[in-house]
């Protein structure tokens, strides 16, 4: 099993280049299920959840062909199965995307119920009363969701609570049923413009995607396209917390400013310095960062995703800070983890007490989660000593080459398999 051994106590200074989104690449790659022409995507990150939907997509009939490092061509003409049941698709969130994708261009699908990070309860009702309200028949049976429709008829939908993923998969299925539809109390996180955009160059109508209202006028047809996915907020906004957390100059490049504006808002609050340029943004940080109060909200607020990050880096800030977490309900799993590295810490209920400490100290730790398991990465690039992270798969759920990376910036991190390469870094690095 792999792990990240880490030498904490190093500034991070330097350039690191941020990569296409994650989030915004599973819907746009589900996306590009819709045509029978072919799709030429670029920007997209060499991360396992990606991976795991492309080998899905190849299983079904898919074909692709990787044309670069980030870039690849899909060809969906010969779809021959709606029905996907692999280990891989199993293992990530965003399985649902193939919901709406197939349901609104074959009528039919069955997918897995989502699997995914384990932060709470993460139901998909949202997303299934879109479908029924579209006129498709949704059945749970076997741990698979079956949906299927003799036509998907536009409507006018209300979401009940913000959701990304329903917002993004009832889009989709819309594209294609006749007629209108209205999305009311849409999410408006950048990876839905970015997928309403992706569409939109497929042949699509949507408009309003970025704010609360989207209309959707269905076409009978999608084509191919070229597209480039946008950059990745939270892999910047990771970084950024990390030069909060090490100290340090970074200047974080292929970024768009806007997306962080909540993220660097809260940084320049607690003593960094932000400045924005077009496409890149620097971060500069020195001495103990100030405490503060956060809520995660749905974008622009301050993003859910983004919360184990800032946690740590203010879990060393001077005096008491209160996190409160919005979206999901067990999201300070990994705050036990910390403790281990000297964070004082009290969860009561969704939300977090911070006293702030000096100082991390090195330890042994386990990622429980993609997000929490990037934080302990900055934890430990904070911390004195060595800290040796386990359940690396889930970071690499999500960060391509965080290790590089950080490498490139000057941490001291390697990714390592035994505890004899363990031993070999500890010599190395002291
Ligand atoms: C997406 C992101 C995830 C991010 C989250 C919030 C992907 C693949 N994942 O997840 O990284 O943390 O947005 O920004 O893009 N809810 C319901 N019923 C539903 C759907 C959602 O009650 O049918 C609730 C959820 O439990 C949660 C809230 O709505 O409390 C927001 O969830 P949602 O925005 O749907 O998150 P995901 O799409 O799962």
């Amino acid at each position: 099993m792999e792990q990240f051994v880490i030498k904490g106590g190093r500034p991070l200074v330097g350039t690191v280049e941020i990569g296409g989104a994650k989030n915004a690449a599973l819907a746009i790659l589900a996306a590009s299920l819709m045509t029978d022409e072919t799709v030429t995507i670029d920007n997209l990150p060499n991360v396992t959840d990606i991976n795991a939907l492309l080998e899905a997509i190849e299983r079904i009939g898919g074909h692709i062909e990787r044309t670069g490092p980030h870039t690849i061509k899909l060809n969906c003409a010969h779809i021959d199965s709606f029905n996907i049941d692999c280990e891989c698709i199993r293992k990530i969130r965003a399985s649902y995307y193939l919901l709406g994708a197939l349901l609104g261009r074959y009528k039919r699908a069955t997918v897995p119920l989502p699997g995914g990070c384990n932060i709470g309860n993460r139901p998909i009702d949202l997303h299934l009363k879109g479908f029924r309200s579209l006129g498709a028949k949704i059945d749970i049976s076997h741990g698979m969701i079956i949906a299927d429709s003799d036509n998907l008829i536009g409507s006018h939908i209300y979401l009940d609570s913000v959701s990304v993923g329903a917002t993004i998969n009832i889009m989709m299925a819309a594209s294609m049923a006749k007629g209108n539809t209205v999305i009311e109390n849409a999410a408006k996180e950048p990876h839905v413009v970015d997928t309403a955009n992706f569409l939109n160059t497929m042949g699509a109508n949507i408009k309003g995607a970025g704010t609360d209202v989207i209309r959707i006028r269905g076409v009978e047809k999608l084509h191919g396209t070229d597209y480039s996915i946008i950059p990745d907020q939270i892999e910047a906004g990771t970084f950024m917390f990390a030069v909060a957390a090490a100290g340090g100059d970074v200047t974080i490049k292929n970024v768009i400013p806007k997306h962080l504006e909540s993220i660097s808002a809260k940084l320049v609050e607690v003593g960094c310095e932000v400045t924005e340029f077009d496409d890149s943004v620097r971060i500069e940080c020195k001495g103990r960062l100030s405490h503060t109060q956060v809520r995660t909200l749905p974008y622009p607020g301050f993003p859910t995703d983004m919360q184990p990050q800032m946690v740590v880096a203010i879990g060393m800030g001077d005096g008491t800070s209160i996190v409160t977490e919005s979206i999901f309900e067990n999201r300070f799993k990994y705050v036990d983890e910390l403790t281990k590295m000297g964070a004082s810490i009290k969860v009561e209920g969704n939300t977090a007490i911070i006293n702030g400490v000096e100082g991390y100290t090195g330890a042994r730790v386990a990622a429980p989660d993609l997000r929490a398991g990037a934080a302990l990465v900055i934890a430990g690039l904070a911390a004195d000593g060595i800290t040796v992270i386990d359940d690396i798969t889930f970071v690499e759920r999500g960060y391509e080459g965080i290790e590089r990376k950080l490498k490139n910036l000057g941490a001291l991190i390697e990714k390592v398999t035994t505890e004899k390469q363990i031993q070999k870094f500890i010599l190395k690095v002291s």
